[in-house]
């Protein structure tokens, strides 16, 4: 048997035939960029995730620079962002010459730990990046709380977690802002870049949509110097076709992640904890695996493809050396780089592949005697 991580092929195949006619249809209308099809994704978005703006973009990255540059984040400006994520949250704080803050994450949620966020404000502090990792949104009242008590935005990464929710509040829609990517591996990935704003404030949403095409506001006219930053028509398409199962995809990455928790609960793997009032959608299913380096070869050879997220926080970066940090500033994220393994999780999994799976994890166990 072999399982991979994720199976991009076997999701297309059921789609291809509408794909290849919609995509025609684009061709055919000689519309590409930021046409009808973004507009109706963007709406879509908005509905999703109750907000009044989704504003679409090239990239989930360009989304947070987008997002960020909006705010008004510039040089000598700090954003406190978990050191536990990919390295866009915090890219995009230096790209627009910005200062990530770190902090450490919570051993049991991979996600930003709120009292860290207290202990890092400084008078410099202009927003807060809690990212709703793997798919399950960030513990969100105390940092909502820092925020509204030194009047600074919050801006959530929520690449990884389209649909989930926080006590009834979609992902994307309790800060000032939130970003989403449509990588491929994202739980609504396109096939290519692409990436989507939401927020509820005006003035914001139409400084956003300024940003994306040079700043202008009319056509050629540049009061602000904005970038290029523009979703197509083709990706925009093909996200709307995706759109339609979502729903039915979550309910398949739930009910697998359900089966692994049920079976491994209990053993040697540390598997997700989900806290009280998430709801939360898998872009991954991640256990944490002591000796994660024979269990990786010892599944490979069962067939079972893994991935590692994320090998090494961001606070041991190499372009980040020069923000003081070293090996032992953050030990819950150095623990969780050492032990991490992502299992698949993709909601075409079928039910003798999960059991291989799992029947691949207890052999390991069999075998070393630990995990
Ligand atoms: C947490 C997080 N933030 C930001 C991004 C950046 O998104 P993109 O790859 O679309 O630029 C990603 C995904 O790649 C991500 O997982």
């Amino acid at each position: 048997m072999k399982i991979p991580l994720l199976d991009l092929q076997g999701q297309y195949a059921p789609l291809r035939e509408e794909a290849m006619r919609r995509v025609d249809e684009v061709l055919k209308s000689g519309n590409y960029i930021l046409g009808p099809w973004v507009k109706r994704l963007e709406e879509r978005i908005a509905k999703l995730c109750g907000t009044k703006h989704a504003i679409a973009c090239a990239s989930g990255t360009d989304a947070l620079i987008l997002s960020l540059k909006a705010i008004g984040i510039g040089p000598g400006d700090e954003v406190i962002v978990p050191t536990f994520t990919f390295f866009a949250s915090a890219g995009a704080v230096s790209h627009i010459g910005g200062r990530p803050v770190f902090v450490d994450i919570l051993p049991d949620t991979y996600n930003m730990d709120p009292k860290a966020v207290e202990a890092a404000l400084t008078p410099r502090t202009k927003a807060i990046m809690p990212v709703h990792l793997f798919g399950q949104s960030a513990d969100m009242e105390p940092i909502l709380e820092v925020a509204r008590k030194r009047s600074i935005a919050v801006v959530e990464d929520a690449a990884q977690s389209l649909g989930a929710r926080w006590r009834d509040r979609p992902a994307g829609s309790i800060g000032r802002v939130g970003c989403f990517s449509f990588y491929p591996t994202k739980n609504l990935g396109g096939y290519g870049d692409g990436g989507m704003i939401t927020t509820n404030d005006d003035a914001l949403a139409d400084l956003i949509r300024r940003l994306r095409v040079h700043g202008a506001k009319p056509k050629y006219f540049h009061a602000i110097v904005g970038m290029n930053s523009r979703l197509d028509e083709i990706q925009a398409t093909l996200l709307d076709l995706k759109l339609d199962h979502l729903e039915s995809w979550t309910a398949a990455r739930r009910a697998n992640a359900a089966y692994y928790d049920r079976e491994l609960r209990g053993g040697p793997f540390g598997t997700p904890v989900v806290r009280e009032g998430c709801f939360h959608v898998y872009n991954q299913y991640t256990i944490a695996a002591l000796a994660r380096e024979s269990l990786i070869e010892h599944l490979k050879t069962a067939g079972v493809g893994t991935g590692i997220y994320y090998p090494l926080s961001l606070h041991l970066q190499g372009c980040f050396q020069d923000l003081g940090y070293r090996e032992g500033s953050f030990p819950v994220a150095e623990e969780a780089q050492k032990t991490s393994l992502s299992l698949p999780v993709y909601p075409e999994l079928k039910p003798e592949e999960k059991e291989h799976v799992v029947k691949s994890l207890l052999s390991f166990v069999v075998r070393e005697g630990r995990a």
